[in-house]
């Protein structure tokens, strides 16, 4: 059941998410997010296989499923020198080990919303990014007209630190989307002139690639449905679309056999 009867008195614990929760964080994933995932993204979260997660439960319930998944976060992390905001992390980013840690996806059933589960599971995330040394900070995306996501987010002190034009492709329309931070660790945006020129060029140089790439997939449109800036923008990110109905007839199958797919 993926919009559970609430009860009166919820007592919500967070526990890490099982290969039992598979089918119904399936569920929930189908009813939140309009880009369908692969089978192996939810295979990978139940059995912790490169990915950390929490899920969230009503020991209260009144239909007695008081281990049923009604919330979950989503996360993985990534080496910093290798990631999108490399130039975001200060001078440290460039050594080898350090880490972000990326958040997937964030989910909180319809009739559990506004109670503060999806921002205890946002502390969990930080609490665990905070307890790797390496780790520099946390960060997602969210497709731009997400209102209650971005409320959200810059409630939890996350900066949003870039828009990035249609980033998102779903059934053939792009969609803008803002890219939040959250520093752990002492980790921190650059701020010595030459970390800031290096932050610059890189800047530019991504939004240069990200032009090549689009009118390289201009060219390719008319040949593939699929071109692989497409497949890119349909990777890594996070979006809902539960507030803006329309979308919820989307459909977007990941080609790839990856599985970050929204
Ligand atoms: C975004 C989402 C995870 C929030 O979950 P939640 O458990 O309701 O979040 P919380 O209760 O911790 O906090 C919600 C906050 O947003 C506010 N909010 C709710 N709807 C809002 C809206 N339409 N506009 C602005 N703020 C809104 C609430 O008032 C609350 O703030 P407050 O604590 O200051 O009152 C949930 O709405 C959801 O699952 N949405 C669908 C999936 C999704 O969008 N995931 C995130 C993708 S980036």
């Amino acid at each position: 059941m993926v919009n559970p009867k609430v009860s009166t008195r919820p007592a919500i614990c967070y526990r890490p998410i099982r290969p039992s929760d598979l089918e119904i964080l399936e569920r929930i994933h189908v009813n939140l997010f309009p880009i369908r995932y692969e089978s192996t993204f939810f295979q990978d979260v139940v059995h912790g296989r490169d990915i950390v997660s929490w899920g969230a439960v009503d020991r209260n319930r009144p239909d007695g499923r008081s281990d049923e998944l009604i919330g979950f976060v989503t996360a993985r992390i990534v080496l910093a020198r290798e990631s999108e905001i490399v130039d975001m992390i200060g001078c440290d980013s460039s050594k080898a080990d350090q880490t972000l840690v990326y958040i997937l996806t964030l989910g909180v059933a319809e009739t559990y919303r506004n109670l503060g589960i999806a921002s205890s599971l946002i502390r969990e995330v930080i609490k665990y990014s905070s307890s790797i040394p390496t780790c520099r900070a946390v960060y997602l995306h969210v497709i731009a007209y997400n209102n209650p996501a971005i409320y959200l987010y810059k409630k939890m002190a996350f900066k949003c630190i870039r828009r990035l034009q249609g980033f998102y492709l779903i059934n053939g329309q792009h969609y803008d989307s803002y890219l939040f931070l959250y520093y752990v660790n002492g980790g921190r945006s650059p701020c010595s002139p030459v970390e800031l020129l290096t932050a610059v060029i890189n800047y530019v140089r991504r939004g240069f690639k990200s032009v090549t790439a689009r009118l390289l997939y201009k060219n390719e449109d008319t040949k593939s449905t699929r071109s692989r800036w497409a497949k890119c923008k349909e990777n890594h990110s996070l979006v809902t679309a539960t507030h803006n109905k329309r979308n919820h007839a989307v459909q977007c199958t990941p080609s790839g056999s990856d599985y970050d797919c929204v």
